[in-house]
């Protein structure tokens, strides 16, 4: 693939990783695309590198623009070694008069690479930087993802150079989001959203505050995993309706279960729901990934979790979920639990201690049944349900889902 003009001297030159599968506990099942930015002015300059192996390929595509040792200056936006893993072989190779980062990018790069002699260069936000016949200005978005995060502007270009925010993992051949179908486009989002950033919603919220009043005129986004948003202002749009965690009539039924009982239960409850009109995910944690359960509970407004009992505990596919989840932070849910179990019962409590902890509006002390469901039983299970109908539709959370 060759490199990609995004703007007139200013090239695409990242890496498409097709085969990753795994990206910290979440799955990408569909690879991602580590980018980085050259842009040709008086000071070349390079934004951001590639993870690890990838640097062939980025040097390859820089190759066919320019010589890469002819490239004066290197951004480095974030840490993360999805970014910046290929640091110490692309300096080696390009010897940049000057590398500027973040003061806490200056202490991660440290940290991970234990160079001493790289002519790193501290920007802050207002700081700003010129090329010749560009600048570039910082803003440092701390926690999106990492507390080094920062965002790189160009304003004659009305370009912004995002990072991980604005994201999503998705390897294609295409390098604009508007070449894509663009409801897997915004499905890739919203995983990002809900893996990567749920829990920086608050510093999200300000961060879209800091960036209206600052009145920049952006009309593209260039992110460092995914396609370029020549139309931002749909993915900034999404980004503010997640950021808020706005939910809609829609209940995420999670289950494990050992010998069909819970999952027994789990149908009864996720029925009932669905008897009364709501929009129900029932979810069986032995087939959905814990990181496609999150993309459903990003805009659900409660949450229902079912365990079976083992050794005086719940299954361990539902301890994974919910560590995963009380990580993550979602917030304003309405949440229940149940399940079945032999002759202990201990899933439903513990379940309830993790919802607790979370600080979700827990509206039932947990449905526990012993052995297999019957009739009584179930009905039972419906009453959750139907408790849990009436408990989203009191929230008063409209119909239907956030229109991005
Ligand atoms: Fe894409 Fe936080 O790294």
């Amino acid at each position: 693939m060759k490199p990609v003009e995004i703007k007139k001297g200013i090239y695409w030159v990242g890496a498409v990783d097709w085969d990753i599968r795994d990206f910290h506990g979440y799955s990408t099942e569909k690879g991602t695309t580590y980018n980085a930015y050259l842009v040709i002015d008086d000071k070349v300059t390079l934004f951001d590198t590639v993870k690890s192996g990838f640097q062939g390929e980025l040097l390859h595509r820089i190759h066919q623009i320019i010589d890469p040792q002819k490239i004066d200056y290197l951004v480095v936006n974030h840490l993360e070694m999805d970014h910046s893993g290929s640091l110490p072989q692309v300096i080696e190779h390009v010897r940049p008069e000057k590398v500027f980062t973040s003061p806490m990018g200056q202490k991660i790069m440290q940290s991970h690479f234990h160079q001493q002699d790289w002519p790193v260069q501290v920007v802050k936000t207002g700081d700003s930087i010129s090329l010749g016949s560009r600048s570039v200005h910082f803003l440092e978005t701390r926690m999106v993802h990492w507390p080094d995060s920062m965002f790189s502007y160009i304003p004659q270009e009305k370009l912004l150079i995002s990072n991980d925010g604005f994201g999503l993992h998705w390897a294609t051949s295409q390098r604009f989001a508007d070449q894509l179908d663009q409801a897997e486009l915004m499905s890739h989002a919203a995983k990002y959203y809900a893996n990567i950033l749920l829990l920086y919603s608050p510093l999200i919220q300000k961060l879209l505050a800091t960036v209206a009043e600052m009145k920049l005129e952006v009309d593209t986004i260039a992110p460092d995993h995914g396609p370029i948003w020549r139309e931002p202002g749909k993915i900034i749009n999404a980004y503010d309706c997640w950021s808020r965690q706005q939910a809609w009539a829609k209940v995420v039924v999670a289950y494990d279960t050992m010998w069909h009982s819970t999952e027994k239960m789990a149908h009864a409850v996720a029925d009932a729901l669905i008897d009364e009109g709501l929009c129900v995910k029932l979810m069986n944690l032995a087939f959905n990934h814990r990181s496609d359960i999150l993309t459903e509970v990003l805009d659900a407004k409660a949450l229902v979790f079912g365990s079976s009992t083992l050794n005086n505990g719940m299954l361990p596919r539902m301890a994974d979920l919910l560590t995963y989840l009380r990580g993550l932070k979602p917030t304003g849910k309405i949440a229940a639990a149940f399940g079945s179990y032999g002759w202990s019962g201990e899933a439903v409590k513990h379940i309830n201690e993790y919802l607790a902890d979370m600080k979700l509006q827990v509206i039932d002390d947990g449905l526990r049944h012993q052995f297999v469901p019957d009739h009584p039983a179930l009905h039972k299970c419906r009453e959750l349900g139907f408790k849990v109908a009436q408990a989203v539709k009191d929230s008063g959370v409209p119909a239907c889902a956030c229109k991005l």
